[in-house]
């Protein structure tokens, strides 16, 4: 095991990214969006214009594409088959139909196993998704969840994408949130839950700097105790 694996997991739009990077960035360690990992498979299938209810066909796409990882400039580049697709993966479409590959155990173990693999590089990694302290990271010595009031994740994701110059309805945002979280918890594999072992962290009422301060907090104290 790294000797610094920390898991943040959560429900969508909690800031886990956000909160994941900047904690990386304080702590020199490396930052694993394993999100990305699924929009990565997703967009591939996509692109091969394959049926994405099917497993073997994915299974079949994920065999014969290449896909590279890179952390770089704290952030985690993605290339498909020599293709940057770092911005591509978060496109709403690909968003939309994640879900046809989160659900499939088969593709589940490809997956853990490829975030397992990039990890073991490393020697700090704060990794952040929705299984990485339950299934993913199980001996992990820092876990963490966070979650939020769901309107609260809405608003925050409005927001961003305002800043980014893209208006979208509130209540659009606000329906695949909700949409996303019966997704995220009702699947039988990796669904999405705190580790039994996991400090939750509510962040409706506190900004993510707050949230990283806990964190360090709890990571110094735990590390002195050792
Ligand atoms: O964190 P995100 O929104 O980029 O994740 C995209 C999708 O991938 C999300 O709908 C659920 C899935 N996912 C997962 O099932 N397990 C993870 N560890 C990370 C993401």
């Amino acid at each position: 095991m790294n000797p610094w694996m920390i898991t943040i997991d959560g429900p969508a739009g909690v800031g886990k990214s956000t909160v994941a990077r900047m904690l990386a960035q304080k702590l020199g360690a490396v930052f694993l969006d394993t999100g990305a990992t699924y929009r990565a498979v997703t967009l591939a299938a996509m692109q091969a214009n394959i049926d994405l209810t099917n497993p073997l066909a994915v299974l079949e796409v994920m065999d014969d594409t290449e896909f590279a990882f890179f952390h770089e400039d704290d952030k985690l580049k993605v290339v498909i088959d020599g293709q940057d697709a770092t911005m591509t993966l978060r496109l709403p479409q690909v968003t939309e139909k994640v879900k046809y590959i989160a659900s499939q155990p088969k593709l589940r173990a490809e997956l853990v196993r490829l975030q397992q693999d990039f990890a073991a590089q490393f020697e700090k990694v704060v990794t952040e998704g929705r299984d990485q302290g339950t299934i993913v990271f199980p001996n992990a010595e820092f876990k963490f969840f966070l979650t939020a009031d769901p309107q609260e994740r809405a608003h925050r994701r409005h927001e961003e994408l305002k800043a980014a110059g893209k208006e979208v309805d509130f209540e659009t945002l606000n329906r695949q949130i909700v949409e996303r979280d019966a997704s995220d918890i009702n699947r039988t594999v990796g669904p999405l839950k705190p580790a039994a072992d996991a400090i939750v962290i509510d962040t409706t009422t506190i900004d993510a700097q707050t949230v990283v301060n806990k964190m360090l907090g709890i990571i110094k104290t735990k590390d002195k105790s050792d």
